[in-house]
């Protein structure tokens, strides 16, 4: 019920006493209660207001009708209780007071509050499952900056300075770096293939490593090119490693990843880190290989029944020159390397057929693979 002023017939200290502290009491009771501002206000006008608030009514009742005898007993305690209520009421806000477990009170019957899970990239479940591929055929990770130097990026890969096989990698270079030597220069990694280099620096042979990593060209985006991709990159090096030892493993990585009827086939090719260098072309997952889709030719392999999938080769005895101190000795090591796109491997598994799809962030396309 709520606090009224009572009139005062007892005006004994106990009897006074009692009275404030029932006013007290209330006006804590009632700042306790107040949720909003609009209930604040209230709550300030009801106790406060000159006309007719509670204190004046208290003013009115206890102080004006005391006896005279009992005048100067009343006035202290109403005083004193005009201190406390203000004090009380200049406290109170919105939310309670001393009760704020009761404002903070949930309802554990209602549903939760769901957060929608997102679904992981098509280019990252595709790096992922290349990566574990090779996982668990006992490689480990191994990852290395994207701001490199021209040292790691083109020259310890047997891209001597000046050669024209660096012009097939469009290479964003960091501005305002003339001054420094060559082969400390900065630019944007333009493969993942620096840290084979990195790698072999600090572990020594054997070694088994996939190095997936985003790189970046200077190619304008289109459909099939992007200025950002990724790459995985694998380098295994031991005694008597031999290009039979590639085949083999490549051919169980893609029937791992495209399904055990894809057939494999090397092409010979030119990188300047691999001697021999290869393609790998895989049985297109589209048309099973035949280069026809019904009636219609088939358009990711462009009708030849095999797709390119990856670069690789032996690594060049150059490369190991590099990092010989490390027990890499040409004479005495042989290693396979290979570096895959994986966005393109991504567009192909899903068929996409444009990779910027990709980098838009386009949730409408993204949610599809939820
Ligand atoms: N780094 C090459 C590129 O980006 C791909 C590559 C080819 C990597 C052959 C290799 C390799 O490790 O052996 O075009």
């Amino acid at each position: 019920m709520a606090y009224t002023v009572p009139k005062l017939t007892d005006y004994s200290p106990g009897a006074l006493e009692e009275a404030a502290s029932e006013c007290v009491g209330a006006c804590a009771g009632e700042a306790a209660e107040v949720r909003s501002e609009a209930e604040l206000k209230a709550f300030r006008d009801r106790w406060m207001a000159r006309k007719n608030g509670i204190l004046t009514q208290i003013n009115d009742l206890w102080l004006k009708s005391a006896p005279k005898d009992a005048k100067r007993e009343a006035g202290i305690r109403v005083n004193e209780l005009k201190a406390r209520i203000t004090e009380t009421v200049e406290a109170a806000h919105v939310g309670g007071d001393g009760n704020s477990l009761a404002a903070e009170q949930v309802d554990i019957s209602l549903p939760g509050v769901r957060r929608p899970i997102g679904a992981e990239h098509p280019v990252m479940r595709t790096w992922h499952e290349i990566v574990s591929v090779f996982q668990k055929l006992g490689y480990s990770v191994a990852e290395g900056p994207v701001v490199e130097t021209d040292y790691y990026n083109f020259e310890a890969l047997n891209f001597p300075p000046n050669h024209p096989a660096r012009d097939t990698q469009d290479t964003l270079f960091i501005a305002g770096q003339q001054s420094k030597p060559q082969r400390e220069r900065l630019l944007l990694r333009t493969h993942t293939s620096p840290v084979q280099i990195r790698t072999m620096e600090k572990m020594r042979p054997p070694i088994r490593i996939v190095i997936p990593g985003t790189v970046h060209r200077n190619d304008p985006p289109d459909a099939s090119h992007s200025p950002m991709f990724h790459q995985i990159e694998g380098l295994a090096v031991d005694n008597n490693i031999t290009f039979g030892d590639l085949k083999g493993t490549l051919d169980h990585a893609m029937k791992t990843l495209f399904g055990s009827s894809v057939k494999t086939h090397f092409r010979p090719s030119f990188f300047p880190f691999t001697e021999p260098s290869a393609e790998l072309y895989v049985t297109c997952f589209i048309c099973g290989g035949s280069g026809k889709r019904g009636a219609d030719s088939c358009r990711p392999c462009k009708q030849t029944g095999w797709i390119e999938v990856l670069g690789c080769g032996m690594v060049d005895p150059n490369v190991f020159e590099f990092v010989k101190h490390n027990g890499y000795d040409p004479k005495k090591v042989s290693g396979f390397a290979f570096g895959m796109g994986v966005d393109r491997l991504a567009l192909l598994k899903y068929g996409v057929d444009d990779i910027q799809l990709f980098f838009q962030g386009d949730v409408r396309f993204l949610q599809q693979f939820g």
